[in-house]
């Protein structure tokens, strides 16, 4: 354990009632997370990204904005814009209000909601620094124990180590915003990012310069939607099987047999896999995928299988073709291959 570690920031600032952030002091209580020096590298990267790009006038968001001191340090910084400050904790937003009138500051507006949902303008830039809710990714200058203490709302994301990024990146596709997200992303490896963020948006992992180790932020940039990027590929297969050994005990091999098809278009599962036995001797299965997902009925009398792949990622569907016809040792299969995209006729193609 290193000395920062120890260094438990959490306990004196709540009973001070006082931190410091970017050179401001901030009151502070128990109703709020203890803003700390990783966001302040963050922050600095935040302001300087707006004087880069001339937005000084800008509409901004601070998502989760906790004691406001993200909120405030633009809003000093930047007295012509305006920043909607958001928070799900109604007494996160207490805290925050009280910090802005402690300053004077008239150029934010204080929305409680979850993530972005309630926030209808269209933002220049959004930043923030979410729940990352994983022990392992613990920042330098934070501790279990100092942790323990603040809101569990403001530390554990119940979507998961970045499921909060993921989730407001998928409210801002769907509001159609044309916009930048700035976002605090810590220890977290660029693996974990890979593993978890979409490509309906660019993003890039930015490692900032930091003494202390190996930090990051994560510039996510949303393009006016493309056609492009509204194509499915959608593969119907079907074929006649030779698979006697599965019958109505197979679920386990089933539901398996849809995570391998995820795992060989290299997609994300968003539904859990869910096969059921009927009463006409058939399987049906089941995976949700995002915008999209993998189903078959698979009749064991008959031995007969319909599958459908449709992902919104592109696949070597010659791949999945062969893929299938050897695990369900087919005969005779037969698959078309749509590319369904809006405003366009289907491209088809017989395999
Ligand atoms: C890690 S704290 C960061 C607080 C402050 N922005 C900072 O940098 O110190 C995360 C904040 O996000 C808020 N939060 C958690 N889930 C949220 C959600 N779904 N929508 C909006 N805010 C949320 C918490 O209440 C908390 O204030």
């Amino acid at each position: 354990m290193n000395d920062m570690r120890e260094n438990d920031i959490a306990v004196p600032a709540y009973e001070q009632r006082s931190t410091q952030f970017m050179n401001t002091e901030f009151y502070v209580d128990p109703r709020v997370y203890v803003p700390n020096a990783e966001t302040e590298l963050m922050m600095a990267f935040v302001l300087e990204h707006i004087e880069k790009n001339d937005l000084g006038q800008g509409t901004f968001v601070d998502v989760g904005t906790g004691c406001g001191c993200n909120a405030i340090t633009v809003a000093k910084r930047f007295p012509g814009s305006r920043i909607i400050a958001t928070d799900i904790s109604p007494e996160a937003l207490e805290v925050a209000r009280y910090n802005a009138e402690r300053y004077g500051i008239t150029n934010i507006t204080f929305v409680q909601t979850d993530l972005v949902a309630g926030v209808n303008e269209v933002p220049d830039l959004l930043f923030g620094n979410l729940p990352w809710g994983d022990d392992d990714h613990l920042l330098q200058t934070n501790t279990k124990e100092g942790l323990a203490l603040m809101p569990d709302i403001a530390v554990f994301a119940p979507d998961g180590i970045v499921g909060a990024y993921v989730r407001l990146a998928e409210q801002i596709l769907q509001k159609n915003w044309t916009t930048t997200l700035i976002a605090e992303t810590g220890m977290l490896g660029i693996d974990i990012l890979e593993e978890n963020l979409s490509n309906a948006y660019t993003w890039k992992r930015v490692q900032l310069d930091s003494q202390l180790f190996d930090y990051s932020v994560t510039v996510f940039k949303f393009e006016e939607t493309k056609k492009g990027q509204l194509v499915h590929h959608h593969l119907i297969y079907q074929a006649t099987v030779n698979r006697p050994d599965l019958n109505v005990e197979s679920g386990e091999t089933l539901i398996r047999f849809l995570k391998d098809i995820v795992e060989e278009i290299g997609v994300k599962i968003l539904i859990a896999p869910q096969v059921a036995f009927s009463h006409q001797k058939a399987w049906t299965g089941i995976v949700g995928i995002i915008t999209s997902h993998i189903s078959f009925h698979y009749w064991t009398v008959e031995s007969y299988l319909q599958l459908d792949v449709y992902s919104c990622k592109p696949y070597d569907v010659e791949h999945i073709v062969a893929y299938l016809n050897k695990y369900w040792k087919a005969s005779g299969s037969k698959s078309i291959f749509l590319e369904r995209e809006v405003d366009r006729d289907f491209m088809i193609k017989y395999i």
